[in-house]
């Protein structure tokens, strides 16, 4: 398949041409230092001198309030997203909580989508109870089930697209809409994390804000922790910079360089992930020992042509269910050679995981069969490695798994 990004009449398009120059230049302009450095140098330090005695928030004040390397970083993120506002967080579940207890207060309700990120999950579900809020979870794909769930008290409506482990996609920008023409007009947050800004941009599909988890496809090395939060709305903007401020929970100016480094290959990046993904699905779907392959960019995946239609690209999760029980898969898992067992997706190494017994652990049991996140359900994040290397281990594997 060619990687070549399909046209899109959206806001996106023209933005989307010109990442890979916005990746490697935007917030890192060398005239904005003394020494012209081409990268931005790590600011450690946490106090800055003040040129008058009162404090001025334009200055640099202290650390935790606002530091060069980290302007650079989100200054960057914003670009990438044709977007005004940029917020980074020492975490993906720390810019979740900064938007939830930034647009969430008791007596409101959030309406997500039923197949989120376990901790995204977990998260909901305790918020709900300490404070008074209800969560409803819903299967989004239905478009009447959503506009029927929304109510006069619904704040929030958080989207993950595509969902997780389940590779299905939404239609962001129908569900904003009906969220948007809602008379309590709902902030919708997206995250983007399975995507990364190359291959999605929710804010061009009528989003409010897109969250991330940076940790996976935009660090790209698996060496960060890093979440964001991104929105052109100077009101959402306001709040998550005031919690960014007073919460503290802000990424080190080391962490901030690190994702700088790896942002400026993501586009590069996401296009072998999805090259490498879409030869392994290829690959899975005529194994005889596989029963199901779900990868958005296969023309047998449900929302193939959604995808086609809403995004860039397919990304590089590939999630399949093999014949046999769960010890199977652990089989399978444990014979893999090249592909490494961890549960995390998005780093140059390629990794798999039973998503019933790690990311989703904390899901209810019947909530999980009615997801269809069975024990024999693999999640796969391909890296970039040789694609023959991949699935000669994949093929070994299922083999001696089939066998035992
Ligand atoms: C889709 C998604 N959202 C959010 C998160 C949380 O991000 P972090 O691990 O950076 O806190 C993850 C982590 O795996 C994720 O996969």
């Amino acid at each position: 398949m060619s990687t070549k990004l399909p046209d899109k009449s959206t806001q996106g398009t023209e933005h989307i041409k010109h990442f890979g120059t916005n990746a490697i230049h935007a917030g890192y302009e060398p005239e904005q230092w003394k020494s012209k450095a081409i990268m931005p140098p790590i600011i450690n330090s946490t106090i800055f001198k003040l040129d008058n005695p009162e404090f001025n928030e334009d200055e640099y004040i202290y650390t935790r309030m606002k530091n060069p390397t980290r302007d650079s970083l989100e200054t960057c993120l914003a670009m990438l997203e044709n977007a005004n506002h940029a917020y980074v967080f020492s975490s993906g579940m720390s810019a979740t909580s900064t938007a939830v207890s930034a647009l969430v207060h008791a007596g409101d309700r959030v309406l997500a989508t039923n197949a989120v990120y376990g901790g995204t999950y977990s998260y909901l579900c305790q918020y709900a109870k300490d404070y008074k809020i209800c969560v409803e979870f819903v299967d989004v794909t239905n478009l009447d089930t959503f506009k029927a769930a929304l109510t006069p008290e619904t704040s929030l409506v958080w989207l993950e697209c595509p969902t997780n482990p389940m590779l299905t996609i939404i239609d962001i920008a129908a569900l904003a809409r009906i969220a948007k023409s809602y008379p309590s007009n709902p902030v919708v947050v997206v995250d983007n994390t399975f995507m990364s800004s190359y291959f999605q941009q929710p804010l061009c599909l009528g989003a409010d804000v897109t969250m991330q988890s940076l940790s996976k496809y935009m660090g790209g090395h698996s060496d960060v922790l890093m979440g964001c939060l991104v929105t052109n709305r100077h009101d959402l903007a306001d709040k998550f910079k005031s919690i960014q401020m007073s919460v503290g929970s802000v990424s080190t100016p080391f962490d901030c360089y690190l994702m700088i480094r790896g942002l400026k290959t993501l586009h590069l990046r996401m296009r072998e992930h999805q090259r490498n993904a879409l030869a392994v699905a290829n690959f899975l779907e005529s194994h005889k020992e596989v029963d199901l392959v779900l990868y958005p960019g296969l023309p047998s995946h449900p929302q193939h042509e959604l995808a086609k239609k809403q995004c860039y690209g397919f990304s590089g999760i590939v999630t399949f269910r093999l014949k046999g029980t769960i010890d199977t898969a652990k089989i399978f898992l444990k014979s893999l050679k090249v592909i490494l067992s961890a549960s995390s997706l998005g780093g140059c190494e390629s990794v798999a995981c039973i998503p019933s017994i790690t990311t989703h652990a904390y899901f209810p049991v019947d909530v999980k069969l009615k997801l269809g996140i069975t024990g024999n359900l693999v999640r796969l994040s391909i890296g970039l490695e040789e694609v023959s290397d991949l699935i000669q281990d994949l093929d070994v594997a299922l083999t001696n798994a089939a066998r035992s």
